[in-house]
């Protein structure tokens, strides 16, 4: 081998060895301040709440348990609370809702616990929940998480083991990077908990429910690919009134999408969009949901 390209080929060597080293570090170094994160016990003490037998709260509770908190969604923790199905997301890992009826964690969880996990996103042990998206749900208000507790106290037990939970390497690291949520109770602020407004169908409203968007759409809700989601995965589109959005759509079209899954040009949405929940919401939260998305600024498609 000629010297000069024997002398390249070490300094790629090297280069490409600093990569590899460094970034095994930042790899490490990530995993390791997720885990002492998950290993947080938070001092958030357990709200004093009574499940209420109110038929009005009680429909309240299903309506929202439904349509908005998703908890009786297939991927999250089933119909009957037995548990969700497992969700494959390729090398971050595989995600299960537990089983949260009375014959799983919801027996050991009392209605104020119960309420702090929504709320907070911190489990009956004092640590964070995986992946449960109480940062995205914990802002209704005090009496809507009460009748979602006071109607989850009412479902029968329901038996079913646990599916897995297993988080890759990645998932840890993109967490930390802010690309994924694992985490959950590390994003809020458990000192003054972020309290939404009585629903309207306003923008005002609608911009609290659509926090429910962006663990798929994007914080900024202009979509593009989950990151270190497997490419078999659907890509979130984008939600703002831009030309590669929700430009030249009416409210007839956003609402025939979210309660038929059909796309303004007629195809079926990808099931992976969770409408078999959101499309229970009522008037009141599609039309808030809608004021809040077409007063968006238009942003091109992909800055998620
Ligand atoms: C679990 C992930 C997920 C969540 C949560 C989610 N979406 Fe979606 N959404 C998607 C995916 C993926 C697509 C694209 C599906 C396809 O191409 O068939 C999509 C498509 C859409 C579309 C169709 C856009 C088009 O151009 O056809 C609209 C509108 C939409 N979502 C609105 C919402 C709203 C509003 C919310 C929150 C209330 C929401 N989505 C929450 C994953 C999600």
């Amino acid at each position: 081998m000629k010297p000069l390209v024997k002398r390249i080929l070490i300094g790629v060597g090297a280069v490409v060895g600093t990569i590899v080293v460094g970034g095994g570090a930042f790899v490490a170094y990530q995993a390791h301040a997720f885990g002492s994160s998950m290993d947080t016990v938070y001092d958030v003490p357990v709200p004093n709440i009574t499940v209420s037998n109110d038929p009005a709260v009680l429909e309240r509770g299903k309506h929202l348990s439904e349509a908005v908190g998703g908890c009786l969604n297939s991927d999250c923790h089933g119909g009957d609370l037995s548990g969700g199905k497992t969700m494959e997301f390729g090398p971050l890992g595989r995600i299960t809702g537990p089983n949260i009826s009375k014959a799983g964690i919801g027996a050991a969880y009392s209605p104020g616990e119960m309420f702090r996990v929504i709320r907070h996103g911190i489990k009956k042990d004092g640590r964070s929940v995986r992946f449960m998206p109480s940062h995205e749900i914990g802002w209704l208000p005090d009496s809507d998480i009460t009748a979602i507790v006071s109607y989850l106290a009412t479902l029968p037990p329901a038996n079913k083991p646990n599916g897995p939970i297993e988080l890759g390497l990645m998932a840890k690291v993109l967490d930390r990077m802010d690309a994924i949520h694992i985490d959950v109770a590390r994003r809020i602020d458990h000192k003054s908990p972020i309290v939404g407004p009585a629903p309207t169908p306003t923008a005002e409203y609608g911009k609290y429910l659509a926090k429910l968007c962006t663990g798929c759409h994007g914080n900024t809700l202009s979509g593009g690919p989950i990151p270190g989601a497997p490419p078999d995965l659907p890509i979130p589109t984008n939600l703002t009134p831009d030309e590669t959005g929700l430009k030249g759509w009416t409210y007839e079209d956003f609402d025939r999408l979210l309660t038929q899954g059909i796309k303004k040009n007629g195809q079926k949405l990808n099931p992976f969009m969770p409408i078999s929940s959101f499309g229970k919401m009522d008037e009141t939260e599609k039309k808030a949901l809608w004021a809040h998305l077409t007063q968006l600024p238009a942003k091109p498609f992909g800055g998620r």
